[in-house]
């Protein structure tokens, strides 16, 4: 008891006084529940509402074949795994969905975690070892920087380079001594401004000092690139990017993460992730329905063109009303307003709109850096036009009136 009582006092005189007083309030933004599908339209505490803050880019949450498919696996392979994939907990799902993904990406093989956070906790901590050394962009997603902590790597030899800056990347890669060798890791798309990786120069600079080079691509897979293969097929280099790494709890709509890479590489952290090991495999109805979206995607380039028409839509909404959106380039468009309480009051007005209103995803310190504060807004493939004109109505109407945009 006496070692809660810390954490107790804790929570009742810091968190929870912040938690309370902002739900009373109604600014509150989390953990809301929602009672319908995924989808660009969902029902959330019995409020109708526009979606914009999923990462259901190409709307599959909802697709009849993918629920079909699903439910078949649940039917011939029950419902859970009960086992880590070294022992009990391979079924021949996760042997099928790991051969389609090496061929979607072109890699040898690939290997499937039950979240994009263990992939990344995994396979990074699993490859950085004391005599290596690491170079990661300063906005990289939590889970890589977990994943590096993870690693036996020490600190002296974690290098964070200026976010997507190639002289400051130069700069570390020029820093690591003759002989050693460092691994360059980034997001292919990154998660918060939804702008993307330049892996063009970073392979070029890789190969330039012998670095290896590491893309987490969860934004990115089923958006960028030919039918979706992501960032590194996008800029042609996909032969010089060693590890792709991914989940499926975005554009695949459903839970679990994945690493594509060479034989050595996949085997090596089948048999040294710690997160793959130690944790049961994903359950039979998730994996089949990554599997049923692939056959999708592979022959079918159209949803993603429509995900591609309507960022293009809802984008020229914002920057035709005012709003900075910072340097996205993809579906996922921050609105930039600077400070937490604007942030948060704006949120609530947009959440509180009637009879329809929006759903944002708030941001704020340390997911982005003071004054940079942000809703996080994503398209999604499944929105009409008129739909996503509805959003940007509500949202320069509220915009004005807290006076972020004129
Ligand atoms: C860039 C990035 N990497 C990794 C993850 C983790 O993925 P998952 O949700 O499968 O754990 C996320 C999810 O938010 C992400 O945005």
């Amino acid at each position: 008891m006496a070692f809660f009582d810390k954490y107790r006092e804790k929570a009742e005189n810091e968190l929870l006084v912040e938690v309370r007083m902002a739900k009373e309030l109604g600014y509150y933004p989390y953990f809301k529940e929602l009672c319908s599908e995924q989808g660009p339209v969902v029902d959330i505490c019995g409020r109708e509402v526009i979606m914009l803050g999923s990462n259901n880019y190409l709307g599959m949450t909802t697709n009849p074949k993918v629920k079909a498919a699903a439910k078949k696996a649940i039917d011939e392979f029950g419902v859970g795994s009960t086992g880590s994939r070294l022992l009990n907990g391979t079924m021949e799902l996760h042997v099928e969905l790991e051969k389609r993904l090496a061929n979607f990406f072109g890699t040898e093989e690939a290997v499937i975690f039950s979240t994009g956070m263990q992939a990344n906790l995994g396979t990074l901590s699993c490859f950085l070892d004391k005599d290596d050394w690491v170079i990661s962009d300063e906005q990289n997603h939590a889970s890589i920087i977990d994943g590096i902590r993870l690693g036996r790597i020490t600190s002296d030899r974690k290098k964070i380079y200026k976010h997507n800056d190639m002289d400051d990347l130069k700069r570390c890669l020029k820093e690591i001594p003759k002989g050693e060798h460092a691994l360059i890791v980034t997001d292919g798309v990154f998660s918060m401004h939804g702008d993307i990786a330049p892996l063009n120069v970073i392979t070029e600079l890789a190969e330039q000092y012998g670095a290896g080079v590491y893309v987490d691509d969860a934004h990115a897979v089923g958006v960028m690139g030919s039918n979706g293969r992501g960032t590194a097929h996008h800029f042609g280099v996909q032969d010089k990017v060693d590890i792709i790494m991914g989940t499926f709890s975005k554009s695949f709509a459903s839970i679990g993460g994945y690493v594509a890479g060479s034989e050595s590489i996949c085997q090596w952290i089948k048999h040294r992730a710690r997160s793959l090991i130690f944790s049961a495999s994903a359950p039979p109805a998730s994996v089949a329905t990554v599997i049923a979206i692939l056959d999708i995607v592979e022959k079918d380039d159209s949803i993603r063109k429509k995900l591609w028409s309507n960022t293009k839509r809802l984008r020229e909404g914002y920057l035709d009303a005012g709003f900075d959106i910072g340097s996205s380039e993809t579906p996922i468009i921050p609105i930039i307003v600077g400070n937490d309480m604007l942030t948060f009051q704006f949120f609530k007005n947009l959440f509180e709109e009637t009879p329809r209103s929006v759903y944002t995803n708030p941001v704020r310190v340390p997911a982005v850096p003071q004054g940079g504060q942000l809703l996080r807004t994503s398209c999604q493939a499944s929105f009409e036009y008129e739909v996503l004109d509805e959003a940007v109505e509500i949202i320069t109407k509220h915009g004005k009136e807290l006076a972020i945009i004129s």
